[in-house]
C-alpha cells in the first residue's frame, strides 16, 4: 500500500483540515496496529501544517502518560497527571490552547524553540487514553478552528482505535 499526498500550499488551515476529515479514515486501520496508525497520524498531521514543530501522543498506562508516536524533535518520556499542559489537559478533559508556553505555569519544556501549544485529551466515553500534543515555534499558531478539528479527528481515532 501506498499513500502520496499533494498538499496545496495555498490552502487555509481550515481547507487543510476538511481534507484531513476525509483522507484520515482512509489511513487509519483499525485491524491493525495501535502505534502504526498512530505514527501515521502524527507524519500526516506534521506533513501538512508548516506551524507544526512537534505533533505527538502521551499515552496513558493508568498512572501517568508515556512518550507514544511522534514526528519532531527528542521529547520527555513521562508526564504525571497535573504536570505540564498535557497532565493538566488530562485532569480537566478539556482541551488546553497556549498562546504562550512561557507563561504556562508548570509548562513542560522538550524544545527550547517552542512557544505555543495545543493539547486534546483522547476519551471514549469515560475512559481515558492519553492526549494528543502539537507544539509550534510561532506564538498562538493554534486557536478555536485548531481545536475544533483536532477535537472532531481525537473522536474518530477514539471511536475507531482506542476502544
Ligand atoms: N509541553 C508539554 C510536554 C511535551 S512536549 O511539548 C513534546 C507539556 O507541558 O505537557
Amino acid at each position: 500500500m501506498s499513500f502520496e499526498f499533494k498538499i496545496n500550499s495555498t490552502l487555509s488551515d481550515e481547507e487543510k483540515y476538511i481534507e484531513l476529515q476525509k483522507i484520515i479514515p482512509s489511513l487509519i486501520n483499525e485491524k491493525e496496529n495501535l502505534i502504526s496508525n498512530l505514527s501515521n497520524f502524527t507524519a500526516i498531521l506534521k506533513e501538512y501544517f508548516a506551524k507544526i514543530s512537534w505533533v505527538g501522543f502521551y499515552l496513558f498506562d493508568g498512572k501517568k502518560l508515556y512518550l507514544g508516536p511522534f514526528q519532531g524533535k527528542v521529547a520527555c518520556t513521562e508526564i504525571e497527571l497535573g504536570r505540564g499542559v498535557c497532565g493538566t489537559a488530562a485532569l480537566k478533559k478539556e482541551t488546553i490552547i497556549v498562546d504562550d508556553v512561557h507563561k504556562f505555569e508548570g509548562h513542560i519544556a522538550c524544545d527550547s524553540g517552542s512557544n505555543s501549544e495545543i493539547v486534546v485529551p483522547i476519551f471514549n466515553g469515560e475512559k481515558f487514553f492519553g492526549t494528543l500534543d502539537l507544539d509550534s515555534y510561532n506564538f498562538s499558531a493554534f486557536d478555536e478552528k485548531d481545536k475544533f478539528y483536532l477535537e472532531d479527528l481525537v473522536k474518530f481515532l477514539a471511536e475507531k482505535i482506542f476502544i
